[in-house]
């Protein structure tokens, strides 16, 4: 049992996450999320190590409601239908790390491209992997600069390129175009391509974009991941990786110990996150997805027309819920956990509400009144 000292210590640890969670604007974390159906969960051990698609010793796992998961967003990023494999991650960084070992095994003599507006993940990745790298310039809008690409990898010809596409990057939600990277890499003479997209935030409702982003299955790419805390919601982190299976192929090696073959980067992984993505993907369904995401985008559009009505100079990029504005002041910032670099955000996730967008805004314009329409 807990003395009263540590019962108290929990309770204050709840209410400060508490009043953190209702205040949390400036990262991409989906609230509004309700999994308290699957709480009997929590008193059973769940691991899904091994293979999500190959029956291992273990039966505490949740294999088939993961491979149904993956299959969710295999058809989601249209890869061919006998044709995919995949795995729940713990984020969108181990899906980045996994996507560039797959095409570091594909290409070990390979050279890795990605944008300067791209998550850090992904050069703790390349450094990890020990894959050459070159960092390639980005417009102001976050997206990839082709021409920079070319130049870049005309320096290597001979060399194949492992490419990192941002579908939302994390400061600008700038997206890439997979067709644009692999004509920029053609005209430089580069034949062998891996492209991995980055789809952190976006993956879940970039198909509902019109017109839709190019970055899938079917554009072109070898590997998608998305973050499932992100956009769709979870209580920890967790997020899912899609490739093709004759990629997945070349690293898999059969383990006599768990029975199982070992594909996936982690060796014990969790049972519980497959199983809230399973719910939230049955729950939610396509028009669900989609619903969030427009209710989402108006928000977001509000955020920008009330910023720019109140002289901030706000924007977004098309169908974007990435609000974007000059850096802000220090205790708003500090209040509303914006991230800051050369510019400030706000990220309208599931969950964020008009009143907190009005309440950040109000707070930015160093004004108390409400603003029109509140
Ligand atoms: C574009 C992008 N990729 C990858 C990640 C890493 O995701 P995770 O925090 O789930 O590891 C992030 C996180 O913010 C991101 O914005």
């Amino acid at each position: 049992m807990l003395s009263t000292q540590d019962e108290a210590r929990l309770d204050a640890l709840y209410d400060s996450m508490k009043r953190a969670n209702d205040n949390f604007l400036g990262y991409p974390f989906a609230k509004n999320f309700d999994y308290s159906a699957l709480w009997r969960f929590m008193d059973l051990t769940g691991n899904n190590l091994g293979d999500p698609f190959d029956e291992g010793i273990y039966r505490v796992d949740s294999r088939e409601f993961e491979r149904e998961v993956v299959e969710f967003f295999a058809t989601h990023f249209r890869a061919p239908v006998d044709d995919y494999w995949g795995y729940v991650t713990t984020g969108g960084t181990e899906g980045n790390t996994f996507g560039l070992y797959l095409g570091r095994e594909l290409y070990p003599n390979g050279v890795a491209y990605f944008s300067r507006d791209t998550h850090y993940s992904v050069s703790k990745g390349v450094r990890l992997l020990k894959l050459p790298y070159a960092i390639v310039r980005s417009d102001a809008h976050g997206q990839i600069d082709y021409e920079d690409l070319k130049h870049q990898a005309s320096a290597h010809p001979g060399q194949p390129a492992i490419v990192v596409a941002n579908i939302g990057t994390t400061m600008k939600e700038g997206r890439d175009d997979v067709g644009k990277i692999k004509a920029a890499l053609a005209e430089a003479g580069v034949r062998d391509v891996y492209v991995h997209s980055d789809a952190a935030l976006c993956g879940p409702y970039a198909p509902f974009i019109e017109p839709r982003p190019v970055f899938d299955f079917a554009d072109g790419a070898d590997s998608v991941t998305i973050s499932g805390h992100k956009f769709i919601g979870a209580p920890m982190p967790c997020g899912v990786v899609v490739t093709r299976k004759y990629h997945v192929q070349r690293i898999t090696r059969a383990i006599d110990y768990i029975g199982s073959l070992d594909s996936t980067l982690g060796g014990s992984r969790s049972a519980f996150a497959p199983i809230l993505l399973w719910y939230a993907l049955r729950t939610l369904g396509l028009d669900g997805l989609r619903s969030s995401f427009e209710q989402c985008e108006a928000l977001a559009a509000y955020a920008v027309a009330t910023l720019t009505e109140r002289g901030v100079d706000a924007w977004r990029n098309a169908a974007a819920l990435t609000v974007v504005f000059p850096p802000v002041r220090d205790e708003v910032r500090a209040k509303w956990q914006l991230a800051s670099q050369d510019v400030s955000h706000l990220i309208v996730t599931p969950g964020t509400t008009k009143e907190q967008v009005d309440a950040l805004i109000s707070a930015m314009t160093l004004t108390t009144e409400l603003v029109p329409g509140c």
